[in-house]
């Protein structure tokens, strides 16, 4: 049976545009308790860590820049079948075939810039939250 977390970020560029409100609303619309949030910015050595499964492809130095170039917001999600429902709520990577009503629709600028991250499986979100929070900050 699938898990009830996942992990989520909000990219820099999405910050720094004052979207935080407006994406954490569609957050909370589609049915999902933020468990844990912080404001927070990576390194590019933190963001190479945390992307350290994407090393080997073209985009990975661009993505670390990225992710790295301002302020993110980092959240645990709680849902009923966190992962699946979260990456269907974020849409396709590439914003240009993103379905209407998802986050990287309404918000992305690019396949790089596309506003939001979100886990791919229940392993990855374990992990990635573990990256931002102690287990005693999830409430
Ligand atoms: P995440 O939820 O952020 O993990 O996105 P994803 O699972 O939809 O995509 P993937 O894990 O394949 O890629 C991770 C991130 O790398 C994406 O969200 C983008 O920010 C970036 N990325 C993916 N593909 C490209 C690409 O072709 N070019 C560039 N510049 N960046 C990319
Ligand atoms: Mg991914």
């Amino acid at each position: 049976m699938s898990g009830n977390r996942t992990f989520t970020m909000i990219k820099p560029h999405a910050v720094l545009a004052n979207q935080i409100g407006a994406i954490t609303q569609m957050i909370e619309a589609g049915g999902f308790r933020i468990v844990a949030m912080k404001k927070t910015k990576l390194s590019a050595s933190q963001a190479g860590k945390f992307y350290e499964v994407h090393k080997e492809r073209p985009f990975y130095g661009e993505l670390c820049e990225m992710m790295s170039d301002g302020p993110i917001i980092p959240m645990v999600l709680e849902k009923d079948n966190a992962v699946e429902d979260f990456r269907a709520l974020i849409g396709s990577t590439d914003p240009a075939q993103a379905a209407d009503g998802t986050i990287r629709k309404a918000f992305a600028l690019s396949k790089s810039e596309n506003a939001i991250h979100g886990s791919d499986s229940d392993e990855n979100a374990a992990i990635e939250s573990a990256f931002f929070f102690a287990v005693t900050d999830q409430y």
